[in-house]
């Protein structure tokens, strides 16, 4: 039983680390950065910025999909994923999915040299489309926070 409590702790530690990280890009670090307007530093600090958080993020995203998957195979919670009523449980791991390729493929492999060229060449854009894509991920985050704690304690839709 006392792994079942170790489990749901890291998982829901990951989490606040890994989705409170994201709140703060997108909530502070994106708006702040633009309204410096086109300024060269301003990229230069977006990647540090990003570049630190998205190291501690892989190691959150891990955590949270190791004991998550534990978690559905200790309670054997398999079936869930055949009842829509448990849409939250497709959500965790859709959202951890979408974070998982961009974190650990997309963003070594291409990702990263991609918005930095583009940023270089038409920085208002650039800037715009990723707070754009920020706010996306976040929103379906959010959601499923909310669905996965209201489910998990017993709410039913
Ligand atoms: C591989 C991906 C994931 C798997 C397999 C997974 C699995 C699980 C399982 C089995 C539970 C316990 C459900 C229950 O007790 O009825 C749970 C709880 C939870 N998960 Fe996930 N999860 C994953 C990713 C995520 C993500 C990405 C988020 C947030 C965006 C998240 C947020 C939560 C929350 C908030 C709870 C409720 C904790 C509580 O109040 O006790 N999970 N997860």
């Amino acid at each position: 039983m006392d792994d079942l409590f170790l489990a749901r702790a890291l998982h829901v530690l990951a989490v606040v680390h890994w989705i409170g990280g994201v709140a703060m890009v997108t909530l502070v670090i994106l708006p702040a950065l633009r309204a410096f307007g086109a300024d060269a530093d301003r990229l230069a600090l977006f990647e540090r910025l990003e570049g630190r958080f998205s190291g501690q993020a892989r190691v959150s995203v891990a955590v949270a999909g190791l004991s998550g998957f534990y978690l559905a195979w200790r309670l054997d919670l398999w079936a869930r994923f055949a009842r829509p009523e448990y849409w939250w449980m497709h959500a965790m791991v859709t959202v951890w999915a979408l974070f998982a390729v961009v974190l650990f493929v997309a963003e070594p492999l291409f990702l990263h040299a991609w918005f930095h060229r583009r940023a270089a060449r038409a920085p208002v854009a650039s800037f715009a489309r990723v707070q754009w894509a920020h706010r996306v991920l976040l929103t379906v985050a959010t959601v499923t926070v909310l669905g996965a704690v209201a489910g998990s304690h017993g709410w039913m839709m």
